[in-house]
């Protein structure tokens, strides 16, 4: 009994539910915009206002793929989060120098110990639970399967598709993010639970004993 309850607890606080009040949307140590990195629409502030450089010309995303910055999102089973200095490479001298975010940035990556940004999580699945990227980026970039990439962005699909009709892992990313490079702040859009997990599996012949996704 006391051994079935402290798994339930702790797969419980493994994952939280938003219901009981936990952000499925946690604020960053530094606010970091998809939106002004991945995407490439014209930029806005919290106002609404359109968001100008110093001389008053309108700001736009500058579309960097997600693989620049999640490098090992295609071989590992982590996608990986930047360090510090890939964002000091730009930002030392790009980005308003009264930016309070862009302050913070430069202070840590600049500073004489760059220690690394301490980012909250926002997908986490629990302990007891294995994910890998590397099958899943695999799967969904080979020729034929770009019909199972889900939240799609068709125009996204149409640019990343190669003459041997496969994709590039970027236009992926949906399926299970939602549409990241829209986010001002990353939220988890998608459940992620087992039911998800499983179904897709048995629709396209992936492993489904217990034994693949628990440890
Ligand atoms: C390829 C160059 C490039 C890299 C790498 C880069 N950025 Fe940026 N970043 C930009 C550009 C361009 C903007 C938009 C200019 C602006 O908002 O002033 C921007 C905007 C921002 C802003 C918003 C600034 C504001 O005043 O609202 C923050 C915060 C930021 N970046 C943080 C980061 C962090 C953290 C990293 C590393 C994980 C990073 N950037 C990596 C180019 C880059
Ligand atoms: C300039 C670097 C950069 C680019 C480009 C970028 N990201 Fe990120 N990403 C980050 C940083 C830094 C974080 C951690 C801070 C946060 O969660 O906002 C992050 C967080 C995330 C997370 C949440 C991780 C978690 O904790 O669960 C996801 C998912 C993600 N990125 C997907 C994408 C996708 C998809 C793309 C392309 C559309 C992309 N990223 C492009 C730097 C980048
Ligand atoms: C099949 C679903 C799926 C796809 C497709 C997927 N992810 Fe994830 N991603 C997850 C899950 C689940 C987690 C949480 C993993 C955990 O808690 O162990 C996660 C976590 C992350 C994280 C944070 C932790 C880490 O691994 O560093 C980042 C960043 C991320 N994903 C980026 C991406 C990018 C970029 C792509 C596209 C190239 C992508 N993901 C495609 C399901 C997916
Ligand atoms: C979009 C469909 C899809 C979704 C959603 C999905 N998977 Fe998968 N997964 C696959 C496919 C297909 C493979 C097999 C890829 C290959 O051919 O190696 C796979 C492989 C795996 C593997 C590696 C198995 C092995 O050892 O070879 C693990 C672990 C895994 N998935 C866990 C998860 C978990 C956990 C989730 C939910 C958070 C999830 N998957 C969601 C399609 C999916
Ligand atoms: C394709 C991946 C996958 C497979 C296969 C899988 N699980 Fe899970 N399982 C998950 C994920 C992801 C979660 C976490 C759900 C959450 O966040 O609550 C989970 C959670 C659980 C939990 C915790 C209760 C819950 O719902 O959170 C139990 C118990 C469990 N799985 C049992 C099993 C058993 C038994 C099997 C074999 C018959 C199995 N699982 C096969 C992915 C998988």
């Amino acid at each position: 009994m006391g051994f079935v309850m402290v798994f339930i607890v702790t797969a419980w606080f493994g994952n939280p539910l938003p219901v009981l009040g936990f952000d499925q949307s946690p604020v960053q140590p530094i606010a970091f915009p998809h939106t002004a990195h991945a995407g490439s629409e014209p930029l806005v502030n919290t106002d609404g206002s359109p968001k100008l450089d110093a001389d008053g010309n309108q700001l736009t995303g500058i579309g960097v793929d997600c693989t620049f910055c999640h490098r090992t999102v295609t071989s590992m089973n982590a996608a990986g989060i930047p360090p510090v200095e890939t964002c000091v490479t730009c930002h030392r001298v790009i980005g308003a120098t009264d930016s309070e975010p862009l302050t913070l940035l430069r202070t840590i990556g600049l500073g004489e110990d760059p220690g690394p940004i301490q980012w909250k999580r926002v997908h986490r699945l629990p302990d007891h639970v294995r994910f890998v990227h590397e099958p899943h980026i695999r799967f969904l970039t080979a020729a034929g399967n770009t019909d199972v990439i889900a939240n799609r962005d068709e125009a996204a699909i149409l640019a990343g598709t190669q003459m041997d009709g496969s994709v590039v892992a970027s236009v992926t990313c949906s399926t299970c993010h939602g549409d990241i490079k829209a986010q001002e702040q990353v939220a988890q859009v998608e459940p992620l639970k087992m039911g998800q997990c499983v179904d897709c599996h048995r629709k396209h012949d992936a492993p489904t004993d217990c034994a693949t996704c628990h440890f």
